[in-house]
């Protein structure tokens, strides 16, 4: 699952306006990737259309509803000890109703209601439109479960609630579930099928924010590169398309063109890309213009051929670095960062070796980088043994991080002495006299605040750096603003 997970931001629950004439208290908090924080931003517009409004507070709570991840053994652990915590709040508030949504609710289903006794509702990701009918059900005293998956469910219709967000960036999905079956994975189980969102529907949800001012909008899905409007319908089905829709079929590529000349002042990210679906013409897009941000998230997994084919990621060594290759071409200064699995069953020394010299030839800006968890009903848990012992994957995944560390210090090392556009996004962790923001590379800058303003874009320039953060002074503001 190709997809960023902010560990700053697990399990905050989402907080919105109030609006007055709502009785009833919603509590919902999101685990795991950006979809998944998304989603719950969808599902709290459809509750307050419900009479919900949403609160801080678990014990005040009426309904609680957590939005689950199941990409490692670890995230689901998470999620059962925070329904431990929702069971003790239970005995206070007796009251109280609680809802799984998201991946875990698609893949245990009504396992949930057996096992996790406290669970009221189970909702899978493509049945949040079903919440008003469920909720009803729940408080006929009844347990209510729809983990049905769709075919053409995007949301499009509905626009999210982003009064969390520190209005400067925002995320905007534009497909949904993902049809590569990687043999770790489990999201083709959870998410369903791939299908993209209308381009119309998606120029207007950015229209949108351009007009309430956002300055960075992040395209979000589970393989982006893989973006295909034909007017809907599956992007299997392509081929049967009329000629009419294949000559008027939008790709990412001509999406990403059409963002970008429509809103050359917004600054425009997307993820994740997969290295077998990921054009030049995308890369040539970005390229083109200016406000498209350098950086690509182009998750490798392994750098050995043998385990590459054993995950059934599609594309080989070679290949891989041929687009790096072409990548650093086009664009000298993209950024790239990783995602990498060790101790994926039959991993020998020697495979993990090819993805230690894989690393040090890419020499990636940042990466993300994670144990293999076996995880039930994927490919590779019914035909492979997860034969790695835990202390080998543990040590192969510190030389992972070790190295790592050492190319990201070696990237940030390169923009010292440079003048650098950052967007500001708010104050410094460590320092309320310091803002913090990001470059086009996605690196984290911080300077001293000055006169400057949240949503500025400034150039700053680079003094020093440490392996994750540039460090800096403001010289003045970029063209941008
Ligand atoms: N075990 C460990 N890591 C996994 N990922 C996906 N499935 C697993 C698994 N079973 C990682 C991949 C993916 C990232 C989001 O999570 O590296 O790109
Ligand atoms: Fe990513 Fe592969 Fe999982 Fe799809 S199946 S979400 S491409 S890791």
């Amino acid at each position: 699952m190709e997809k960023i997970i902010d560990e700053n931001k697990q399990g905050q629950p989402l907080v919105l306006d109030q609006e007055k004439e709502n009785q009833r208290k919603l509590f919902i908090e999101s685990y795991g990737c950006q979809m998944n924080f998304s989603d719950s931003e969808i599902v709290a517009s459809i509750l307050a259309k419900e009479g919900f409004n949403t609160t801080q507070n678990l014990e005040d709570a009426d309904l609680v509803l957590v939005n689950t991840c199941s990409i490692r053994e670890k995230a689901e652990q998470t999620v059962r000890k925070r329904l431990e915590k929702y069971n003790a709040v239970k005995k206070i508030n007796p009251g109280m109703k609680v809802g799984v949504l998201g991946c875990m609710a698609e893949r245990l289903k009504s396992k949930f209601l057996e096992e996790e006794k406290i669970v009221d509702l189970v909702v899978g990701p493509d049945a949040y439109k079903d919440l008003p009918n469920l909720i009803e059900e729940v408080d006929a005293g009844r347990n209510a479960v729809n983990v049905i998956l769709s075919k053409e469910e995007t949301y499009g219709d509905i626009s999210p609630v982003r009064l969390q967000s520190n209005g400067v960036s925002a995320f905007v999905s534009i497909t949904r579930g993902c049809d590569n079956m990687c043999t770790f994975c489990v999201v083709p189980f959870t998410r369903g099928r791939e299908r993209s969102r209308d381009p119309q529907s998606i120029m207007e949800e950015i229209n949108e924010l351009a007009t309430q001012n956002f300055k960075e909008i992040t395209l979000l899905g589970q393989n982006v590169d893989s973006y295909l409007w034909y007017g809907g319908g599956l992007k299997k089905d392509f081929e049967k398309a009329s000629d009419f829709q294949k000559a008027t079929a939008v790709n990412f590529a001509k999406l990403l063109d059409m963002v970008a000349e429509k809103h050359p002042k917004l600054r425009l990210r997307f993820t994740t890309s997969n290295p077998q679906d990921m054009t030049l013409d995308v890369i040539e897009v970005m390229a083109k213009h200016k406000n498209i941000c350098k950086y690509i998230h182009l998750p490798i997994q392994s750098g050995s051929d043998r385990i590459l084919k054993e995950m059934n990621r599609l594309h080989t060594r070679q290949e891989y670095f041929d687009l790096i290759d072409n990548i650093k071409r086009i664009i000298p200064d993209c950024a790239i960062s990783q995602d990498i699995i060790t101790g994926f069953p039959t991993e020998t020394e020697d495979d993990h070796k090819d993805t230690l010299s894989l690393m040090e030839y890419v020499k990636y800006d940042y990466g993300f980088m994670f144990a293999y968890s076996e995880r039930p009903g994927t490919l590779a848990a019914r035909k492979m043994e997860d034969d790695i012992p835990e202390p080998v994957k543990k040590r192969r995944l510190a030389e992972i991080i070790e190295a790592q560390r050492k190319h990201s210090a070696y990237r940030h090392q390169s923009f010292v002495g440079q003048t650098v556009e950052v967007l500001i996004e708010k104050a410094s962790k460590k320092s309320d006299a310091h803002w913090s923001g990001r470059t086009t590379q996605n690196t984290v800058a911080v300077f001293p605040k000055g006169d400057y303003k949240i949503g500025d874009f400034v150039m700053v320039k680079i003094n020093e750096c440490t392996s994750a953060t540039l460090l800096g002074d403001a010289v003045g503001y970029s063209d941008n603003n």
